[in-house]
């Protein structure tokens, strides 16, 4: 039976940029198009996951950036996993699991070089290579040990901590017993997951003393910095000599209306501290690296991952949650990993059920298993 169901690809493309602040109704704006016929050296793939990221807000801008702003009148742009559904390309076949910007559209179709072949990896699930195994993963991994130079012993401060790149960086911090971890959250049920994971200190960012206990927790080594703004602004005010933060991100400032002025910066000179924004796509080349670490901790149980997931509604599309899923990151809705699931063929309410069921007996939520094997530590004497 034929993977291609449609005739016509449907895709959210940029209508208009939202200027300063978050993105409107008139953002997006639904596109069909008839389906080309491949030329030589193309496949044809549906779109099943796209991975939704706070980051995405920054393509929607103008001007310089780490990558180019998504062109106004293009299909927005968005990572994702499918499966070959026409091949005119070598090493490439109908039902291949492939991953690349395969962005928010029901079909992509293109040169066979611009997407990778996938394989579903050992001991865990396809989408992984979006979250896991994918940028967040990578993220968290040359964040920690390149920028953040993590040493056993460290104080160590990660805000959104229960987000797709924070809960790994979380974790990973753990797994060097003498480290003391400090996690930022928005949440009681993401505060609750923080300390289950077995993180020394938890503060809720949405609490009133929230400062306070910031404050209370003293002075800081590593801060990975997810968010920018006030609490980067705080920190500042608690380095530990030779201290390093982690510029990951900074979504507070995505949406908002004006830049957040940071006022403790010298503080980086009387501790000696350094601050340093990267970008995860320099370290392609050691990806495999990377991969092989974070694998390693999952399969001794010191990794779990969550997924949020948000699928459509019978008759339509994933494209009718993409948005909804952009914005709820900004909401701090999502635990783990963002993604809008099942983008086509179009689903009955009965096999949606089936697939989220499936995926949920296949997310590992509940206690996190406490093993004590040793794991290699880049980075640790
Ligand atoms: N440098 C790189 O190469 C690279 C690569 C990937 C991602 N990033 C960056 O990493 C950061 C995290 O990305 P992600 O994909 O992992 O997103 P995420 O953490 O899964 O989602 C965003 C989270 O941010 C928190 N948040 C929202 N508003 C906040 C606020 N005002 N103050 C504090 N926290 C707030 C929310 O959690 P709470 O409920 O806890 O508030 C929300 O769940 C982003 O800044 C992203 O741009 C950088």
């Amino acid at each position: 039976m034929s993977l291609l169901k449609n005739e016509n690809n449907e895709s959210l493309v940029l209508y208009e940029r939202p200027g300063r602040g978050p993105i409107t109704k008139t953002t997006f704006q639904r596109r069909s198009q008839k389906l080309q016929e491949l030329s030589n050296g193309e496949v044809k793939v549906r779109v099943d996951y796209v991975s939704i990221d706070p980051t995405m807000r920054t393509w929607l801008n103008p001007g310089r950036s780490y990558i180019p702003p998504v062109q106004v009148g293009a299909v927005m742009r968005a990572a994702g996993i499918g499966r070959v559904v026409t091949s005119k390309a070598d090493g490439f076949s109908e039902g291949d699991l492939v991953f690349g910007e395969l962005g928010w559209q029901e079909y992509w179709q293109g040169s066979s070089k611009s997407v990778k072949r996938r394989e579903i990896p050992q001991g865990g699930r396809d989408i992984d290579h979006l979250g896991l195994l994918g940028v967040s993963g990578l993220t968290a991994y040359f964040g920690l040990f390149d920028i953040g130079r993590l040493r056993d012993g460290d104080t160590v401060l990660i805000s959104a901590a229960a987000g797709s790149v924070g809960l790994i960086a979380t974790q990973i911090a753990l797994a060097h017993l003498r480290c003391k971890v400090i996690a930022i959250a928005g949440s009681v049920e993401k505060c609750d997951l923080l300390k289950k994971l077995g993180c020394h200190e938890v503060l809720n960012h949405k609490e009133r003393n929230f400062k306070n206990k910031l404050k209370q927790v003293g002075l800081i080594d590593v801060y990975f910095d997810n968010v920018g703004g006030e609490i980067l602004d705080q920190v500042l005010t608690q380095l530990a000599d030779h201290a390093r933060i982690i510029l990951c991100g900074s979504l507070t400032t995505y949406n908002s209306q004006s830049p957040y002025g940071l006022t403790n910066t010298p503080n980086l000179i009387s501790s000696k501290a350094s601050m340093t924004g990267f970008i995860t796509f320099d370290y392609a080349s050691r990806y495999p690296e990377a991969r092989a670490y974070l694998s390693s901790l999952r399969n001794i149980g010191k990794l779990r991952y969550d997924y949020t997931v948000l699928y459509p509604v019978e008759g339509q599309n994933g494209l009718s949650r993409c948005v909804e899923a952009l914005e709820q990151m900004f909401r701090g809705e999502n635990l783990g990993k963002t993604w809008v699931g099942r983008f086509s063929p179009f689903l009955t309410n009965t096999e949606i059920q089936a697939e989220i069921q499936t995926r949920q007996n296949f997310s590992g939520r509940g206690s996190p298993t406490q093993l004590e094997e040793q794991i290699i530590i880049p980075g640790s004497e």
